[in-house]
């Protein structure tokens, strides 16, 4: 074993996408070893989601900013090399914080999951993991989705989108309608997910396709993207409509993110609108996971992931989920 390790630190504040110069990829540090209660765990894959860009500005939210010069923060799954804590023995697979990083302690109380034997490490990331669990949270106890209702959701072919829309159908939806940013991506979701109908936002203008595919209205608009697609499903809103804002992927790399000019259809349809945070379900998680791994072992929700291999580009990876160029989860593989 080298006796140093690599890692990747925020050198300096993004602005829009994040580019080599904000990041420094450091390779002195030594491997640290493991004290009383703690255990060194080296990462074997990163989940690469769009909140880290977030965690990069220097503003407030639900978790302080990164520090410059600090580890990029994210999740990610390792194995455990050197242990002193008895729940997990040497050659345990761990997921928990590890960060953009070869090696990290995990510390006797740090918050993690011992991965269970048989479970592919990356589902743990994926579709039991962070987007597969908001997919769940954010349509079922926010959207409500009831037998027959008319669902819509936006970046639909991406990690949470695709389980969003599965887990409607499942949920018996009668119509299930995604917004998405390629014909390839509609064909998955309308020929392989079981999507009723899939629009192409970039082709497509979406107030009028919506109109189309959703005659009697929306009664659950998932969204995970916001601006102009936010404002197009607030004008075709069912009455008592949810509108579930899980995310606002077109503003994160703005300065000035704007808000809903259509939010006046909210008094109109009687309807509610509302944001969550996944985090805020973590005593939830096991309930969730089982019901998961029922379906994904069952065939009714599918999943892809992209992996993309080496640290270093773990940036590149990042940037692929604001232009679209992922297919699936976006997972960093060191
Ligand atoms: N609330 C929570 O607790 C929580 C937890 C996890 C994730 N999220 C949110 O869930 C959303 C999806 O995250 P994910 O990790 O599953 O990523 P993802 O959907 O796998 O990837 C992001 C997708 O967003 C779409 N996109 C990017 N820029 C866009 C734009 N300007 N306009 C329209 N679409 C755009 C792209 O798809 P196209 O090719 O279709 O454009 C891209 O593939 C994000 O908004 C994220 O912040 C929220």
């Amino acid at each position: 074993m080298t006796s140093t390790y690599r890692r990747m630190l925020l050198a300096s504040r993004p602005e829009g996408l994040v580019t080599s110069a904000n990041l420094n990829l450091d390779d002195s540090a030594a491997i640290p070893s493991p004290g009383a209660g703690e255990a060194l765990v080296k990462v074997h894959y990163l989940s690469i989601d769009p909140t880290i860009r977030g965690w990069m500005n220097d503003a407030p939210g639900y978790l302080p900013p990164i520090g410059l010069g600090e580890v990029i923060r994210s999740g990610g799954v390792g194995e455990v090399v050197e242990s002193n804590n008895v729940d997990v023995p040497a050659g345990s697979m761990v997921f928990g914080m590890l960060g953009w990083q070869e090696y990290v302690i995990m510390t006797a109380d740090a918050p993690f999951t011992v991965v269970p034997d048989g479970v592919d490490p990356t589902w743990v990331l994926s579709v039991f993991g962070i987007t597969g669990l908001t997919a769940y949270f954010g349509l079922l106890d926010i959207g409500q989705p009831k037998v027959g209702d008319t669902v819509v959701v936006s970046g639909a072919a991406g990690a949470t989108g695709s389980v969003v829309g599965q887990i409607a159908r499942l949920s018996g939806a009668s119509r299930v309608v995604g917004i998405a940013g390629s014909d390839e991506k509609c064909a998955w979701l309308t020929d392989e997910l079981g999507f009723d109908a899939a629009i192409n936002y970039r082709k497509q203008n979406v107030l009028a396709a919506l109109g189309e595919t959703c005659p009697d209205g929306i009664d659950v608009f998932f969204d995970n993207v916001g601006g102009e697609i936010l404002d197009a499903a607030l004008a075709h809103l069912a009455m008592k409509a949810r509108v579930v804002i899980c995310g606002a992927i077109s503003q994160y790399n703005s300065d000035t993110p704007e808000g809903p000019k259509n939010y006046l259809a909210l008094i109109m349809k009687r309807a509610r609108m509302e944001g969550f945070l996944v985090l805020d379900y973590l005593d939830r998680f096991p309930e969730a996971q089982l019901k998961m791994f029922e379906w994904v072992l069952s065939g009714s929700i599918k999943h892809k992931e992209h992996v993309v291999e080496g640290l270093e580009h773990a940036g590149d990876a990042l940037n692929l989920l604001f232009s679209g160029e992922n297919d699936g989860k976006v997972i960093v593989k060191i």
